[in-house]
């Protein structure tokens, strides 16, 4: 079989890592692709929002499966435009891939069918946004509908600080026409993870759970980044909690879905907050999640591969994926100055395989320069550690860490420490 993967960061190092363990594929193509990828897999110079180009590519090179990595391509509707030419593609449409595409969508979706979820007001008129947040209850989220590269949500404590945000993401437009209609939401309390599920539209298979790690610092301080570290599986959901989180979250989300004509086939990502109610939805994405993918994939012992066919061609309830033992703990390597402006074209040292420690170094900004390595963007590196439990392989994520050096590298301490308390 020949696959197209299609993105440049961690995540697709990670999808192509994995799916170049199956038997059943001879050759892998990735558009665009990073410096680390192209070790592993034919990289090709086709951006990810270059919809004609991919399906032109994967026509001409007689692809049997296209995987999308990120969102944007899914919510401009790759997978309706490789469908209507005929091409498999794994992914859910534009219509379905909206759950994650408009924020206000995924929140009247989740009021029409109970799924459990903070409680929000959808807001079109700045004027009426400012009245809005002069009077709610303290503190809120605020967050621009559309999509904003994981950092479109921003909390306040009180009016002043809740109207301020309201002018920068409506009036200043900090995140352009994605906060044209912002979403006013309740603060849940409780433990932040991430569920992701395989599903083709009828049957929902859960993952191991993972948490992300949002902020640039140590202590969840600092600004939102794109994730900065993951682990899995945590211990925060047990059997019975996932059988929770299936029959109030998952299956209502795909049944829903399917009944508003927006058949759901892919990987559906519930970020949700275990609040003392039970588990709520704070997003849901409509695709692997990053990093965390990098934190999940090297847990699964089934073929990747498999999985995706079964769920392109619907037959999902074939398969029962198998997981590893142990744990995996994944750190972000980031440019100096992410997530504001990151410095690039620094030589990165100490790039090797760690066999030693299990450790994976998956690549999102890098570059080639001669014979070395070079940051060429914010998320630099991840690196995973698998092992027996989470200590050991954090003991060898951060002896890995340690051993890779460029200027101004920034990584969190502290990955997995609500798992450490
Ligand atoms: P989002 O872009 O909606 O995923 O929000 C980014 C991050 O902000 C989430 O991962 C949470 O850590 C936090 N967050 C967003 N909404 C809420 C909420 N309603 N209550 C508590 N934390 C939230
Ligand atoms: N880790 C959060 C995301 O992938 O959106």
């Amino acid at each position: 079989m020949k696959i197209l993967v299609i993105g440049s960061g961690g995540r697709e190092h990670a999808l192509v890592w994995k799916l170049k363990s199956s038997p059943l594929i001879k050759k892998i193509y990735v558009a665009p692709g990073n410096a680390g990828i192209s070790l592993m897999a034919t990289c090709v110079d086709i951006k990810v929002n270059d919809l004609e180009g991919l399906s032109d590519f994967a026509t001409e090179k007689n692809i049997d499966l296209t995987v999308v990595g990120p969102e944007v391509p899914l919510t401009l509707g790759i997978v309706d435009l490789f469908e209507q030419k005929g091409l498999r593609i794994f992914g859910p449409t534009k219509k379905a891939a909206e759950i994650e595409g408009s924020k206000a969508f995924a929140k009247e979706f989740m009021r029409k069918y109970h799924i459990p979820t903070a409680s929000f007001k959808i807001l079109e008129d700045k004027e009426e946004a400012l009245a809005f947040a002069r009077t709610a209850a303290y503190p809120v989220f605020i967050k621009a509908s559309g999509l904003a590269a994981g950092k479109g949500a921003v909390k306040a404590n009180d009016p002043e600080e809740g109207c301020r945000i309201v002018e920068e993401i409506m009036g200043e437009k900090i995140f352009g026409a994605a906060g044209s209609r912002i979403v006013i939401e309740e603060c849940l309390i409780g433990q932040e993870l991430t569920v992701m599920a395989f599903t083709d539209g009828k049957t929902i298979i859960p993952m191991l759970s993972s948490q992300d790690h949002k902020q640039i610092y140590d202590g969840d301080r600092g600004p939102n980044t794109g994730g900065m570290g993951a682990y899995c599986p945590t211990r925060i959901v047990d059997e019975q909690m996932t059988q929770t989180i299936v029959e109030q979250i998952l299956e209502p989300t795909v049944l829903g879905l399917e009944k508003e004509g927006r058949k759901y086939k892919g990987i559906l990502y519930a970020g949700l907050m275990i609040t003392r109610f039970g588990p709520k939805v704070i997003e849901f994405n409509c695709r692997f999640g990053d990093p965390e993918t990098q934190a999940v994939l090297p847990l699964l012992h089934s073929d990747l591969a498999d999985i995706f066919i079964a769920i392109v061609d619907g037959n999902l309830n074939i398969i029962e994926p198998v997981w590893k033992d142990g744990a995996a703990a994944c750190v972000i390597m980031a440019a100096k100055g992410y997530p504001q402006k990151a410095e690039t074209g620094q030589k990165i040292e100490g790039i090797r395989t760690y066999r030693e420690n299990h450790a994976y170094i998956f690549h999102a900004g890098t570059r080639k320069e001669n014979d070395d390595w070079v940051t060429s963007g914010g998320r630099v590196l991840g690196v995973t550690a698998v092992n027996k439990d989470l200590r050991t392989a954090l003991k060898a994520v951060y002896d890995t860490v340690e051993k890779i050096h460029f200027e101004g590298a920034q990584y969190r301490r502290d990955i997995a420490y609500q798992a450490l308390k």
